[in-house]
């Protein structure tokens, strides 16, 4: 009886999957055929889930699929685990998105070498989101390729350029510690009217430590705002194929900061009025915005004390699982947008 259902699940998602996206086309990859078997996760749990509901119809069922709502597995997203070994620490999704049929995974080389195929990714922000491009370039390049790239990838306040030839992946780091340096970037890409299929930002620590001020750090984000506002979701799909995210800035552990100026300046209570302020600015998506949260601050949170060196840069553990919520949320809203 299960294994019936299985196999059911399987035709559909079959169905369900392979003949819309075929027709639609996807925008973030172009490697189409294969990207499926790694979004067949996501639609393999749900079809499961309602092939017992749906027994004698399931050729509609992809009208089914199609209204079934993701923002359930979007909103667990960021639900991390950390733990700490004789080694370092690993990371796992936890427990409780399973039981919500979200099935997030750790995506292997080759899935991600699928998944971002042919795709432009831009990353902008400060010294956590190099940490970010680190961490997603070490899942997409060897051992060697990483070493080869260290140095320039790590130059101090300088912008990053790499296209990985054999997945045709182009990715940008931009410095852009201030998130008015992040409306420029905006206005860039509408000058040029071309645009990254995945963009990264975050900002938030540089703004904390040289001007303390976070009413003028909510302004700086509702003008980032603004500069969205052609790309908030309001059509059916003006966001298609253009996917924000937001990193957020990591828990600080305030005696561990490595300059007397950033102990007196870098408080937790600064943190919180600035983490008001970002709600406040309505940039993220559950907020009627166009950024979905990368929850550094609660990651980095529950990898905990020993997971940072300097109160505000964390291991790489943090930046990987990071990188792995984005691509877990890539998965669930391409999917989503068939
Ligand atoms: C990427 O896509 C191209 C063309 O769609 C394909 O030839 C190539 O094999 C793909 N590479 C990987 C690593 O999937
Ligand atoms: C989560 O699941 C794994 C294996 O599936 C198990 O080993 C672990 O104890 C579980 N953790 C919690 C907190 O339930
Ligand atoms: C970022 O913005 C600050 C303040 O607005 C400005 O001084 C700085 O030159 C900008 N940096 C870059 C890299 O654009
Ligand atoms: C815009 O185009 C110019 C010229 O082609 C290029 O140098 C620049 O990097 C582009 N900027 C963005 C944000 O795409
Ligand atoms: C903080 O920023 C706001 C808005 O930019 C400004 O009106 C205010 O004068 C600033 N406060 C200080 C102490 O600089
Ligand atoms: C952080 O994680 C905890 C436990 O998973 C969750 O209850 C809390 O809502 C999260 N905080 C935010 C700001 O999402």
């Amino acid at each position: 009886m299960f294994f019936g259902a299985v196999q059911l699940g399987i035709m559909a998602a079959c169905v369900v999957l392979f003949v819309p996206m075929a027709m639609a086309g996807w925008h973030l990859s172009r490697n189409k055929v294969l990207f499926f078997s790694g979004a067949l996760f996501v639609s393999l749990a749900v079809c499961i889930h309602l092939i017992p509901y749906f027994p004698s119809v399931f050729p509609s069922s992809p009208t089914v699929l199609l209204q079934q709502d993701p923002t359930p597995c979007i909103s667990l997203i960021n639900e991390v685990n950390f733990h700490s070994n004789f080694d370092g620490f690993s990371w796992d999704f936890e427990n409780k998105s399973r039981s919500f049929d979200c099935d997030f995974q750790k995506l292997s080389r080759i899935d991600v070498s699928d998944l971002l195929n042919g795709s432009w990714i831009v990353v902008a922000g400060d010294s956590q989101a190099r940490l970010f491009v680190v961490s997603l370039l070490d899942l997409v390049l060897s051992l060697d390729e990483m070493e080869s790239i260290q140095a320039d990838l790590f130059k101090r306040h300088s912008n990053y350029h790499i296209v990985v030839e054999e997945i045709g992946m182009k990715l940008d780091f931009i410095w852009a510690p201030y998130a008015t340096n992040l409306t420029h970037v905006i206005t860039d890409f509408k000058r040029n009217n071309t645009y990254p299929d995945v963009l990264v930002m975050g900002s938030g620590l540089w703004h904390m430590l040289h001007f303390t001020n976070y009413s003028d750090y909510g302004v700086s984000l509702r003008f980032l705002r603004e500069s969205l506002i052609p790309f908030l979701p309001v059509g059916s799909d003006s966001t298609r194929g253009f996917h924000l995210f937001w990193l957020g800035m990591p828990t600080l552990i305030n005696r561990m900061l490595n300059t007397e100026e950033k102990r007196v300046k870098m408080t937790s209570e600064m943190c919180n009025l600035y983490d008001q302020e970002l709600y406040k600015s309505k940039i993220l998506r559950k907020d009627g915005g166009v950024f979905l949260l990368l929850d550094v601050e609660n990651l980095s949170k529950k990898c905990g004390v020993d997971c940072s060196s300097d109160g505000m840069h964390y291991n790489g553990v943090v930046y990987e699982a990071c990188v792995h919520v984005m691509l877990n949320a890539l998965l669930i809203e391409s999917h989503q947008k068939l």
